[in-house]
């Protein structure tokens, strides 16, 4: 089928388009070539250098599109306060521009990147009083070097669960903010517009083409850069926060797997899947395994140090993506952050 690609040349876009053109879809690739991701860098060859908030303007590339799969955004943790009109233009406004540009060409499937970021805490068990939503972790607790969460009835540390889908959306950064924003935006379009979509919630996703060391990037190529500057990475807290790496590979995969789900299904469906390893691992553990791959014997320094915006653990469920649209991931941590030390990355 005929598949409009939003942030083709982006790390997950690359492989996305890659994994479409393999299964024998046909791919229209749109993308800015946002500064902050690509410096001057040119377009690669058979991509359309447009902004998804004109989508109006170049809604003729939409023509024969059977459905859209909306990666273009402005990524990381917004670091400053000063990036959030930035979060609000690229991904609400896009979003919004994009959706109402496929309603005008008759096109009624999406799949939306969207991302664990949505659920800001993950999910927390008290051994007396069952399932806890810890509210955010107290300045003076991380200073003590008490990084846990603590049961709001008892006070007892909080065990960690995996996250489903139902989980309450509870965004605690600009960009956060910005991708519950984009589920909802299309959840509104699927109504109004007798559409349907997908939005896939991709967990901490490592791997080829990565971006390298920047603020908003994520902490895999930041573990990287250090060890390639024959530094220890420097790990946060005690290293105990737990994660799921998912590889850039398997997301790719999960892309294909949805939007084949989605063409095949009618209109009215809106729904939302982890994509995650199901192998939770540690930061502490992600720099250990990152450092192994580059064979240079450099162990990690656990600092201590805590910034206040993070979340503690959040590790998800990936029985909802295993169930519907019958996708596991092939790429273990274990194998794929080792490989990740030397593979090539987006300059
Ligand atoms: N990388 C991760 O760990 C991760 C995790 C969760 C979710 N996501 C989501 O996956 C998607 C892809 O992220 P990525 O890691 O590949 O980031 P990326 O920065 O590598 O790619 C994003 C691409 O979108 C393009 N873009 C931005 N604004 C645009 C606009 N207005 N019009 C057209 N193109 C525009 C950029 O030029 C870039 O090529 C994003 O929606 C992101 O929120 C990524």
């Amino acid at each position: 089928m005929r598949v409009l690609l939003t942030g083709s040349a982006g790390f997950v876009g690359t492989a996305v388009g890659s994994a479409l053109e393999d299964d024998g879809h046909e791919v229209v690739r749109v993308d800015l070539m946002l500064p902050m991701a690509h410096g001057a860098g040119e377009p690669p060859p058979g991509t359309h250098r447009v902004d998804v908030r004109d989508a109006q303007t170049w809604g003729e590339l939409l023509a024969g599109v059977e459905v859209v799969c909306h990666q273009a955004a402005v990524v990381g943790a917004g670091v400053k306060v000063g990036d959030l009109p930035d979060y609000a233009a690229h991904n609400d406004l896009g979003t919004a521009a994009l959706l109402a540009a496929m309603h005008e060409a008759d096109v009624r499937r999406l799949v939306l990147a969207s991302s664990m970021v949505v659920y800001g805490e993950g999910r927390y068990a008290c051994p007396r009083h069952g399932v806890q939503a810890p509210p955010a972790r107290a300045r003076d607790a991380l200073d003590a070097g008490d990084f846990e969460n603590h049961c709001p009835v008892c006070g007892t540390g909080l065990g960690w669960e995996l996250v489903d889908e139902d989980a309450r959306l509870d965004p605690r950064s600009s960009y956060a903010a910005s991708k519950v924003a984009q589920e909802h935006y299309t959840s509104a379009w699927v109504r109004q517009a007798d559409s349907s979509a997908v939005a896939l919630r991709y967990h901490n996703v490592y791997g080829p083409g990565m971006p390298r060391d920047t603020p908003y990037s994520g902490v895999a190529a930041m573990f990287r850069s250090s060890l390639e500057r024959g530094e220890p990475p420097q790990v946060f807290e005690d290293g105990g926060q737990m994660r799921d790496f998912v590889h850039v590979s398997d997301v790719a995969r999960a892309n294909v797997a949805a939007l084949e789900s989605v063409v095949g299904s009618g209109v009215g469906r809106f729904d939302a899947y982890n994509v995650c390893s199901g192998e939770p691992v540690s930061i502490l553990r992600v720099a250990e395994l990152v450092g192994k791959g580059t064979g240079a014997g450099i162990a990690p320094e656990v600092t201590g140090g805590y910034r206040l915006g993070d979340v503690r653990h959040v590790v998800a469920s990936p029985a909802r993506a295993r169930a519907d649209l019958g996708f596991e991931a092939g790429v273990g941590p274990a194998e794929g952050l080792p490989a990740f030390a030397t593979a090539p990355l987006r300059a």
